[in-house]
């Protein structure tokens, strides 16, 4: 197996912890409102779920009570039936839209305490809460928070079940990897009837080119409709909702938080037949139902045709991260896709690792949020997988890589795969907290 990847102007030597700590607390303290860290002053300025859960473990390596205040923010915001919302606005309306209004989530009985959209996004916060324990003095009220995390992840196995898979479906992108390609094929059929009045904000601060498409956005707002207007009711989305998926990304993810919330169960003595039931029907399924043998890559299920979504993403990988590919599979994953210069490897059309997006696929765009900028959530994620199948050159290259980008251009939100040049929102608190994270890991 080559181990190239290395990326030829990596500086001889690389951004180390004690460089990045004072410039990550700078970030992180600028962002800070007291109750949650915001993912960027201007573009995000609400609590978003799996942002949250990156930046307490940035914080776990310079000041762990508060990143278990992190923890607290996210988990208080939790809906009576389980689900821990994607963005909550603790602090009311601000110049993000949409406002808490929008979503018209108040008052709901299965509704949460505090104003929140009406999805969900990864469970990203269980493995990070089990980092965040093995740097000991767990708080008093751990056994809380376990009981948090256990109904939401319970509610993602249950409410979110459309086939009796356990493998939890989404509703609409915001609930995961966002303005991915793989999802313009869904919006292909969908067409936008009677779109509310509304008026996009997230071109402020950012290049239009490098943010959603209008016809992409009618879409988000069209579902978000939809949704509100049935009451946000799981049992009528499961059945109606036109943008209904399972996503690899997604189901790995929560893979990993199933392991790490039974590692926490076992710990606090807690019962483990639920957790295991859980963990063991998605090492059932989760080959068959998202491995493509022919293209040796793991695609996204479109459950409303009951057929795979033929769109090569960064998601094709996650399932290393979560234990969930044969060796075989992660072998063929690494040496047709990762090592392929037409697909994600450097070549002459990119320099740096990980393009969100294959390179040859139809709705790939190096500028574009999420259609093939490099983000640092994902380059972690996929440093872990490579480490768990044994690929520490690649793991150690990719590392590296991301650190140099850091290092270039600091804590941006995206960064073009083909001359690192940065994209989206300025002092990024995920990317900075993860390249704590990565300077923290020496080989
Ligand atoms: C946005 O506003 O684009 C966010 O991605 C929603 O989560």
């Amino acid at each position: 197996m080559p181990s190239n990847n290395w990326h030829p102007d990596l500086p001889p030597k690389m951004l180390t912890f004690e460089d990045l700590l004072p410039r990550v607390r700078a970030c992180l303290q600028a962002n800070d409102t007291g109750v949650f860290i915001k993912p960027s002053p201007t573009q995000y300025p609400h609590q978003w779920n799996w942002d949250s859960a990156a930046i307490a473990l940035g914080l776990s390596h310079y000041d762990l009570p508060r990143a278990w205040h992190e923890v607290r923010g996210l988990l208080s915001a939790q809906w009576a039936d389980g689900m821990v919302p994607h963005i909550i606005y603790h602090h009311g309306e601000s110049a993000y839209f949409p406002p808490p209004s929008f979503w018209q989530t108040s008052g709901l009985a299965h509704g949460g305490p505090i104003e929140s959209s009406g999805w969900t996004q990864e469970p990203l916060i269980t493995p990070v809460v089990r980092a965040l324990v093995e740097k000991g003095n767990p708080p008093a009220d751990l056994p809380i928070i376990f009981q948090q995390l256990l109904r939401w992840q319970r509610w993602l196995h249950t409410a979110r079940d459309a086939d009796g898979s356990g493998l939890t479906c989404l509703f609409h992108p915001w609930e995961t990897s966002d303005n991915s390609p793989r999802w313009m094929h869904v919006f292909d059929r969908i067409t936008p009837v009677n779109l509310p009045p509304y008026k996009r904000r997230d071109m402020q601060h950012v290049d239009p080119a490098e943010r959603p498409r209008a016809e992409d956005y009618e879409r988000y707002i069209y579902l978000i409709d939809l949704a509100r207007r049935n009451k946000w009711d799981n049992a009528w989305m499961m059945k109606h909702m036109p943008f209904c998926v399972q996503d690899v990304f997604f189901c790995s993810i929560t893979h990993r938080a199933d392991e790490d919330l039974r590692w926490l169960a076992a710990r606090l003595n807690q019962p483990l037949e639920e957790i295991d039931g859980w963990i063991s029907r998605t090492r059932r399924v989760f080959s068959e139902r998202f491995w493509d043998e022919g293209r040796g890559l793991f695609l996204d299920w479109d459950v409303r045709l009951n057929a795979w979504l033929p769109v090569n993403t960064m998601a094709v990988f996650t399932p290393l991260y979560a234990g969930l590919a044969t060796q075989q599979q992660a072998e063929r994953l690494i040496r047709e896709h990762w090592l392929n210069p037409q697909e994600y490897a450097p070549g002459p059309d990119s320099e740096w690792l990980l393009p969100t997006a294959a390179k040859n696929e139809r709705d790939y765009s190096p500028r574009r949020y999420w259609c093939g900028p490099i983000w640092v959530i994902v380059n972690w994620l996929m440093h872990q997988g490579l480490l768990r199948y044994g690929y520490h050159d690649l793991a150690e290259s990719l590392r590296m890589q991301t650190l140099a980008l850091i290092e270039r251009h600091g804590f941006r939100e995206y960064y073009d795969p083909r001359d690192g040049s940065p994209l989206g929102a300025k002092d990024f608190a995920w990317s900075a907290a993860l390249g704590l994270d990565f300077a923290s890991q020496r080989r």
